[in-house]
């Protein structure tokens, strides 16, 4: 395993991977790495030939009042997993090499941008569709993996790479929970015990409701209304709890086919998102 942190000696050897007609697999991260991350590597080494993980904690995508100064960080556990993975190279930039003096630009995907989290986190796609667009620019992949815990994200990088012809094929990967189904974030840390039992009751409520649309609740509006109702009382300050269309984000006037049930909320001042995708009929 290579650990790189000059951009100009990623592309190099990418280039020189890319010339043998190597295929190439990008996994971006900010580090603090959990099973979550280690199951994306997986993905990656079954498609690709050379697996690339990046480790940086984008400061662009943190907004002024976040915690983009306390996220976890531990470079030195985060590699001895990767050199156990197999992983082939880690690329950690610097901060002053990724955005240098004057730079400037921004890639925006408004319309999936404005929902879900981007109502609390108006800049935050912003910085992250402008980073990973970077990272494919630098790693040249053929192949990247993004997690389904980042529901909007995902889907966010997938318009992007649509919208603007990126030969980078986007694979996704199922959340990652713990035994008590809470779905692991390098953030959970932040978490006593028992506030990491509490914020099991997010994944307990999401399924709960998953079954009443399942069962043939039809109205979104009730959908939402019994899963708060189930968090009710918990110590979990709800920010929002959203039942769309899980390809558009749009909202539903009846629960039909692809459903996203997502939810985000803050225990003990820590703020958790998690997801869950229901199939249901046509009709
Ligand atoms: P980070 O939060 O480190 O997550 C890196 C990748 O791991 C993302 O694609 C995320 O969806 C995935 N992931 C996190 N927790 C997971 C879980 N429990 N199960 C499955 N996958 C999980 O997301 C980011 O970093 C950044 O926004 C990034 C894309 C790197 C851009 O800076």
């Amino acid at each position: 395993m290579r650990l790189i942190k000059s951009i100009p000696q990623m592309i190099k050897y990418a280039k020189a991977v890319q010339k043998k007609g190597k295929v190439i697999g990008l996994v971006p991260t900010m580090g603090f790495l959990h099973a979550g991350h280690l199951s994306l590597i997986d993905i990656a080494k079954r498609s690709c030939d050379i697996v690339v993980v990046s480790i940086f904690v984008n400061p662009t995508q943190f907004g002024p009042k976040e915690d983009f100064k306390k996220y976890p960080r531990n470079l030195a556990r985060d590699l001895k997993l990767l050199r156990r993975m197999g992983v082939d190279i880690v690329f950690c930039p610097s901060a002053q090499e990724m955005y240098p003096k004057g730079f400037q630009t921004k890639i925006t995907v408004p319309k999936l941008a404005k929902k879900l989290c981007g109502i609390s986190r108006p800049h935050h796609f912003a910085g992250v569709v402008t980073v990973v667009l970077k990272l494919f620019n630098i790693v040249l992949p053929d192949i990247a993996v993004f997690g389904e815990k980042d529901y909007q994200q995902q889907l966010i990088i997938k318009q992007m790479a649509v919208d603007l012809n990126l030969d980078v094929k986007i694979l996704t990967g199922k959340i990652v929970r713990e035994r008590n189904g809470l779905a692991m974030s390098s953030r959970n840390k932040y978490l006593s015990n028992l506030n990491q039992e509490r914020a099991a009751r997010l994944y307990a409520a999401l399924s709960f409701g998953k079954k009443l649309a399942e069962q043939g609740e039809k109205s979104p509006e009730h959908l939402r209304r019994s899963i708060l109702a189930h968090l009710k009382g918990k110590q979990i300050n709800i920010e929002y709890c959203e039942v769309l269309n899980a390809d558009t984000l749009e909202s539903l006037p009846r629960l039909k086919g692809k459903v996203l049930i997502a939810l985000a909320a803050r225990i003990d001042g820590v703020r958790l998102i998690d997801n869950i995708v229901v199939s249901l009929g046509r009709t």
